[in-house]
């Protein structure tokens, strides 16, 4: 009897457990292969990096550069350390401080280059966090040191300061009578909520702060509606700074809900149309500019592999794959606009890929200037409670929703998009911002200068075409040649829609000449035979050879007590 049950039960088991296993395969193969596609190694991984930093001897040779190109790196890095110090003594009192007491300064300050030279960097090349005044393109430190803002407010900044401070500035005047009085709306409420479904193609509104919160609150509409859980976001892309969104380094818990698959995958695909519990797919379309990789923050240039590149037509493709799957399966497909809205067209990703999606959030420019959070999304996803079961709702509130000066500020925004001057700065765009980019390209080749732009629009990102590991020096010469970044360095430079010919020129001449400098000082010098990898293995050895020195000190350090 046993030798009939045994292989009919092993049978069953098999039946069983066979999907569920194909499913696991199916998810695994659907991961992009670097660690932004395995967010629970990387997170363990980080958390293995021992800090260590490089001292005097070795900060300027960490590439075996003869003692000659040492000594000129060495010799202008102290240039740089004086002329700092004495153009800005009053910014950089103000900054050092108020550091302590500044919790966000302190990290900021600490990742702004890879850590080993992170330290010594502090020490000597410190960066003001205060500025007094902005001046259209231009931004003025507490000294009167004025630069071209490239930061681009995280992506705020798109029109321009003046256009902002003009936003805030009439938002105020329209709400002056109601005053900051929360829970009833001022009448521009109504009419910025009519803007934004025209603009999204979409039925409804809801207002939040933040953009992380408008996500968070699209995922969650997401889940009560489908009834299911899984959330699907795509490797190396931002979606604030939410647990479910943001698995891996970074995050010290690990949400048991979110899959991070590749994007631009036919196994991500496959995935979408076999699963039954996906509620939601976020999009982040500026990752266009870099598919499955993260924000290039300078703390991570560590050699020049760095790749960006935009194939709109590939992507818009992807999208539409996308689209057509979670039509079929029932899955909502959310787009995360808070960084790209406005940005790449007015209609946003979009219009700009021409593929509508049931959920979109915005933020950020969408305030005129002050904080804010959207969501946009068909009225059956967007509706927060069950008729049929009226306890069952899907909570959202926030105390600062609606705020009647954000939402006049976000009138004056949404009624600017209108103007004529306004719209003439989307015409033709891409084609003006991608020439841009081609000429400064060009003249940095022409040069013999080892760096170039890639860019989507007005998002841009500065490469490497040399094998180095002193890529992220550049933001100190652009800095110095008057040129200013956000604290992410080289990876991210974000020009408003107010560079004319004239500024852009100005902006050229400067990133070319602080190129110029840089290569003339050494730190691109480079071995003949060193490659990307190669640096990656020098990195790896040192972080092995300083695990094992920790090690062996363990047992010591525990003797000692
Ligand atoms: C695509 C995207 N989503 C969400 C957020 C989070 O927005 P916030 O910083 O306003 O919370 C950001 C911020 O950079 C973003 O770029």
């Amino acid at each position: 009897m046993n030798s009939i049950v045994a292989p009919l039960v092993a049978l069953a088991l098999l039946a069983v457990a066979a999907p569920a296993a194909k499913r696991r395969l199916e998810l695994s193969r659907a991961k992009h292969g670097s660690l932004t596609g395995h967010t629970r190694w990387a997170r363990r991984l980080a958390g293995l990096i021992p800090g260590y930093g490089y001292d005097e001897q070795h900060f300027f040779n960490t590439d075996g550069a003869p003692s000659a190109i040492a000594t000129s790196r060495s010799a202008a890095f102290a240039r740089m350390s004086e002329t700092i110090r004495a153009r800005s003594p009053r910014t950089l009192a103000a900054t050092a401080d108020a550091q302590a007491a500044i919790s966000d300064l302190q990290f900021t300050a600490a990742y702004r280059v890879p850590f080993q030279f992170s330290e010594y960097v502090r020490q000597h090349l410190p960066v003001g966090a205060f500025v007094r005044a902005t001046d259209r393109v231009m931004v003025e430190d507490l000294d009167g040191n004025r630069r071209y803002d490239v930061s681009g407010s995280y992506g705020v900044n798109l029109f321009g300061h003046e256009f902002y401070k003009g936003c805030i500035d009439e938002g105020v005047a329209l709400v002056r009578d109601l005053g900051p009085l929360l829970g009833s709306y001022h009448p521009c409420v109504a009419e910025n909520a009519k803007r934004l479904c025209a603009i999204s193609g979409l039925d409804e509104v809801s207002f939040h702060m933040s953009g992380t919160e408008a996500v968070m609150q699209a995922v969650r509409l997401a889940r009560y509606h489908t009834r299911r859980r899984k959330l699907v976001r795509f490797s190396g892309a931002y979606h604030g700074w939410w647990d479910d969104v943001q698995p891996g380094p970074g995050n010290p818990a690990t949400p048991s809900h979110t899959f991070t698959l590749a994007e631009m995958s036919s196994a991500t695909l496959r995935v979408l149309r076999s699963r039954r519990d996906i509620a939601c797919v976020l999009v982040n379309p500026l990752q266009a500019l870099h598919p499955n990789r993260s924000a290039p923050g300078d703390s991570t240039l560590v050699n020049s592999a760095r790749r960006a590149g935009v194939d709109r037509d590939a992507y818009a493709q992807w999208l539409r794959e996308l689209r057509e799957v979670c039509t079929a399966r029932g899955i909502v497909l959310i787009f995360d606009e808070v960084f790209v809205g406005f940005r790449l067209a007015p209609g946003g990703a979009q219009e700009y890929f021409g593929v509508r999606a049931d959920l979109v959030t915005y933020g950020k420019t969408l305030g005129g200037g002050l904080p804010v959070g959207a969501l946009c999304g068909r009225s059956d996803l967007m509706k927060r409670f069950r008729n049929e079961r009226p306890a069952d709702i899907c909570f959202a509130r926030g105390t600062f929703n609606s705020h009647p000066y954000v939402m006049g500020a976000m009138s004056a925004f949404l009624s600017r998009l209108d103007r004529s001057e306004i719209r003439a700065l989307y015409a033709d765009m891409d084609a003006r911002w991608d020439a841009r980019a081609a000429a400064l390209n060009k003249r940095l080749e022409d040069a013999d200068l080892p760096v170039r732009v890639a860019n989507l629009a007005t998002i841009w990102t500065v490469l490497y075409t040399r094998p180095s590991r002193y890529n992220w020096m550049f933001q100190f010469y652009l800095r110095a040649a008057g040129v200013g970044l956000s604290w992410v360095g080289t990876g991210r430079l974000i020009f408003s829609l107010d560079y004319g010919d004239a500024e852009f020129d100005a902006v050229t001449e400067r990133f070319v000449a602080a190129a110029r400098s840089m290569l003339n000082d050494g730190w691109w010098w480079c071995a003949p035979n060193l490659t990307d990898k190669g640096i990656g293995r020098t990195i790896a050895a040192e972080l092995m050879a300083q695990i094992v020195r920790r090690l062996r000190f363990l047992p010591s350090a525990a003797s000692g007590r």
